[in-house]
């Protein structure tokens, strides 16, 4: 088992690629305190764990709001006996449009992509501290390594995270945390169409999506699950000498 007596918290748990990770942290023998502010969804995570023989504790929060951040860090602490691993996955897709810009929609593409992980980061450091290290592993996007012009905010957002988590590899590499960031390529999950022109039509969008997937050297989108398992390695001991790594999960469309 690569998580085995490993404490780990995961943000957007209830869907995607983070109750992917719910379910192959918890197999690999990590105990998962799973949250999300989506409660219908993250029963049903914790559920599934469970039936699987795993241990998950779940929390409904709106990670929007830092005291949220904080208390969730603190209760996971609590329930658990202390934090191993943080995955940082939570974010949105936020603003397409940049010419009226919608300061408010931008705020919020920012903060949750980017404040809501320094956050709950900040705030999970010191249980790991006490644990003698400890495993950060930060969602950005392809858009966070390369531009997208489906949204210059949602872009320059994850840019940011990949920065902020190179920097905190540097600042508490003495310390044993480890922090390193995953880049995913297009996804099948619920998020992936919201990437797209909500007012365009159905043909548009597919022929959007499609020209996206074309661009994929392995010629087709990716699943949660690679993803979950690229966080999974990451925040394992087998990456025990990664950190500050910015790691694509895209089928090759970085690589060009
Ligand atoms: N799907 C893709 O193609 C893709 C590609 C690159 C990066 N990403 C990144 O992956 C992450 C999530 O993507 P996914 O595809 O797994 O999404 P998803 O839509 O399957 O799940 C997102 C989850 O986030 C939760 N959530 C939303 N706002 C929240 C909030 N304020 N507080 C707490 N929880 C909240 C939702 O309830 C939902 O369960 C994001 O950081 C996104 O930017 C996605």
């Amino acid at each position: 088992m690569r998580l085995k007596n490993k404490l780990a918290v995961i943000t957007a748990a209830a869907s995607g690629m983070g109750a992917a990770g719910c379910e192959v942290f918890a197999r690999e023998g990590a105990t998962v305190f799973a949250i999300d502010i989506n409660k219908k969804n993250l029963d049903e995570v914790v559920a599934r764990v469970g039936r699987a023989g795993g241990k998950a504790y779940g929390m409904v929060a709106d990670l929007l709001d830092p005291d949220n951040c904080r208390k969730a860090i603190a209760e996971a602490a609590a329930q658990m006996g202390g934090i191993d691993i943080l995955w940082n996955h939570a974010g949105i897709p936020g603003l397409r449009d940049v010419e009226d810009l919608d300061l408010d929609g931008y705020a919020k593409t920012m903060d949750l992509n980017i404040r809501t992980g320094l956050v709950m980061s900040g705030a999970a450091i010191a249980h790991m501290r006490k644990r003698g290290g400890g495993a950060i592993v930060f969602t950005a996007s392809t858009a966070g390594l390369v531009g997208a012009s489906v949204s210059p905010v949602y872009s320059a957002a994850k840019f940011g995270v990949v920065g902020m988590g190179k920097s905190l590899a540097l600042r508490y590499a003495e310390e044993k945390i480890r922090v390193n960031v995953v880049c995913p390529g297009p996804i099948e999950t619920p998020m992936f169409p919201d990437f797209f022109d909500p007012n365009a039509s159905k043909e548009v969008a597919l022929a959007a999506q499609a020209k996206v997937v074309a661009a994929i050297p392995l010629a087709r989108m990716g699943q949660a699950i690679e993803v979950a398992n690229a966080a999974l390695w990451l925040a394992s001991d087998e990456a025990s000498f990664v950190t500050g790594a910015a790691l694509p999960v895209d089928g090759g469309f970085t690589a060009r």
